[in-house]
């Protein structure tokens, strides 16, 4: 208990799946956590039920302007913002023949131009006390599928662009440290949709499960916990790194 005692922290997608599942056990740990989403029905309600140390502001993190709007809200709140989680992405199927260049282009905005926006907006206040900046990447960024192209190819981007942004805050001496997290199949509401709409749900589940050499999928819990270790002080070595939570997927 209270590995992130006290800590202010600042999550996007939090209404559901993976982000949820960090709010809550980052909050048993002791921290604040405001989470973001454009879902707000879903939100509130992830909010309500996370307790008195959860909060909820709308947000679609593609806005530039809605970015700075909430690092300036929580700098009024609280002061302060020790930890960015930049957990918010859609998933975009098709391979190079099926997916349109609107979609290839939607899935970069959503998935990689909300981190660049994320943590350009989010560092001014960051770099006055030091902290955390967790980017979410998947195993896709690099085990490849040809039914992925965008989400392959955004997801790639993710852990080069968080090595870039943590030498800069090196370079700039600012306390910040920024590492990317990139889990496996994990069983979200996310991915048991895409399984619903598919002709046959409990195969898809089943391919999800053995594309990972251990055989099955993973739990929210098991990167909610990795969220928690990169969040607390505990990971204050740790930058520019690459995590992988994935059942082996990605070797
Ligand atoms: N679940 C998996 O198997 C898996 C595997 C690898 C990586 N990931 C990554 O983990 C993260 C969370 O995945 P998940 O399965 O929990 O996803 P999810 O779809 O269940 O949840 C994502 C959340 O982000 C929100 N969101 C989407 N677009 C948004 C926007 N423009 N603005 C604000 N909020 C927006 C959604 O409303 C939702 O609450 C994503 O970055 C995903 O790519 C997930």
């Amino acid at each position: 208990m209270g590995r992130v005692e006290g800590k202010i922290i600042l999550l996007t997608g939090g209404a559901m799946g993976l982000g949820e599942a960090a709010a809550k056990r980052l909050i048993a740990e002791g921290a604040r956590v405001i989470i973001t989403d454009h879902n707000v029905e879903a939100g509130q309600k992830t909010a309500l039920a996370l307790g008195e140390n959860a909060e909820f502001l709308e947000q679609d993190v593609t806005a530039p302007g809605r970015w700075t709007e909430i690092i300036a809200e929580v700098e009024q709140r609280h002061g302060r913002l020790d930890v960015l989680v930049n957990n918010a992405a859609v998933t975009v199927y098709g391979s190079i023949a099926d997916v349109s260049y609107e979609d290839f282009k939607r899935c970069f905005t959503v998935d990689v131009d909300s981190i660049f926006l994320g943590c350009k907006s989010a560092l001014p206040l960051m770099s006055k006390t030091g902290g955390s900046i967790i980017n979410f990447s998947s195993a896709a960024a690099i085990s490849a599928t040809a039914d992925l192209v965008a989400y392959n190819a955004a997801k790639a981007a993710i852990p080069m662009m968080t090595k870039s942004i943590a030498l800069h805050c090196a370079r700039e001496k600012n306390g910040v440290r920024v590492n990317a997290v990139l889990p496996g199949a994990i069983l979200t509401p996310n991915v048991q949709s895409v399984a619903d709409a598919s002709s046959d749900p409990d195969a898809l589940l089943q391919q999800f499960a053995l594309a990972q050499p251990v055989g099955h999928m993973g739990e929210p819990d098991d990167i909610a916990h990795l969220v928690v270790y990169l969040a607390s002080d505990e990971s204050k070595f740790a930058t520019g790194a690459s995590f992988a939570v994935d059942g082996g997927l990605s070797i």
